[in-house]
């Protein structure tokens, strides 16, 4: 076994996945995640205090399962980070508990990290990161926001929906279809089988200025689409479809104004709604147009995952960050509320 000088536990809990990381200096070493996908599609939609019980008791063999992964030993660690919000609160408690716990017992320090950020700096485990400064679209089930990353904690919220986020319309759309849950997957797989030039949706909030967005008029529209229509299996397709172009053109259109406005030329584009195949074409041919570049995590990082937690708290840690005594869950969490790291 190799001596590590920095090495980061990371656990996330938020809502319905279960991620566990190990990260250090030789970066990413192990990553195991259990997603509660399945216990919950029998309701439709993540039931809360299932998701909770079931962190409980996935959480430890996890965590001894990453251990043996990467051959190591909880003497071997450094720092143990883990989501403290937003989420879900007895989800992140579920988390929290435990980290704190193994921290205490280890003796090693501990650090919260911000769910969002974690996502946002998925596409550093790559390869090929970006570098600062950036755009970041962030796009999951509950946040769609707009923001330039100057460094690590720097973050200026620059626009973010007025109602429902991007992963939730897409959710939304998909129980309308029958699609089941999770929404977002379900109906990019049977948007293909659709035809894109039947049904035009809107591109809302597009023919004004700003960065802001707002998604919960596409779910209606979807919604008198399937009405006016006979709703069969085509049809269903073709609304899907034209669904699936209306976000994404929405999206594009916005992170041109982004990039146009603040003179960068990166993009990162992160949370799950990232792993859209359909997204990320017309994102990287609007970078193209502008000579500009899109980074995204790989598939698996797009979705809640202990590697970005991991990554994220050995950043803070490193820069001597910890947490203090007291213990804190926050369900809501304003990104732009975070400092930067004091030895950056
Ligand atoms: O980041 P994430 O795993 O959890 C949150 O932090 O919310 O994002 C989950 C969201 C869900 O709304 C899911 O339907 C959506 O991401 N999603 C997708 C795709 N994969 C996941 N939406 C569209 N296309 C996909 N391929
Ligand atoms: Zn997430």
């Amino acid at each position: 076994m190799t001596q590590h000088s920095q090495l980061v536990l990371g656990i996330e809990s938020s809502c319905d996945e279960t991620g566990v990381a190990l990260y250090g200096e030789q970066g990413l070493l192990a990553e195991t995640l259990y997603s509660q996908v399945e216990m919950h599609a029998e309701y439709g939609g993540v039931v809360p205090e299932l998701a909770s019980r079931d962190h409980v008791r996935k959480l430890l063999p996890l965590i001894k399962q990453c251990f043996a992964n990467a051959d190591i030993s909880a003497k071997d660690l450094s720092g143990v980070a883990y989501t403290a919000g937003p989420g879900l609160v007895g989800a992140l408690f579920a988390g929290i508990s435990v980290a704190r716990s193994l921290a205490y017992g280890w003796n090693i320090p501990s650090i919260g990290v911000h769910h969002m950020e974690g996502h946002l700096l998925a596409p550093m485990l790559e390869e090929e990161s970006p570098s600062f400064p950036f755009i970041a679209l962030l796009v999951s089930g509950g946040h769609t926001q707009l923001i330039k990353v100057n460094q690590v904690g720097d973050y200026q919220l620059l626009g973010e929906s007025l109602d429902d986020a991007a992963g939730e319309a897409f959710d939304k759309t998909a129980k309308l279809l029958q699609l089941g849950y999770p929404g977002g997957p379900a109906l990019a797989k049977f948007a293909e089988q659709g035809d894109p030039k039947r049904f035009t949706f809107p591109r809302p909030m597009t023919n004004r200025p700003g960065l802001d967005f707002s998604f919960s008029g596409l779910k209606t529209f979807a919604l008198t689409t399937s009405q006016k229509n006979t709703l069969d299996q085509q049809t269903r397709a073709d609304i899907a479809c034209a669904f699936e172009d209306a976000v994404a053109d929405t999206l594009s259109i916005k992170c041109k104004r982004a990039l146009k406005q603040t003179g960068l030329s990166t993009l990162v584009v992160a949370g799950g709604v990232s792993a859209n195949k359909r997204l990320r074409s017309s994102l990287n041919a609007m970078c193209q147009t502008l000579n500009a570049r899109a980074f995204y995590p790989r598939h698996e990082f797009c979705t809640d995952n202990g590697a970005m937690i991991a990554y994220a708290g050995y950043q803070r840690l490193l820069a001597g960050e910890h947490d203090p005594l007291r213990i804190q869950a926050r369900p809501r969490w304003p990104l732009a509320d975070l400092k930067i790291p004091q030895a950056l």
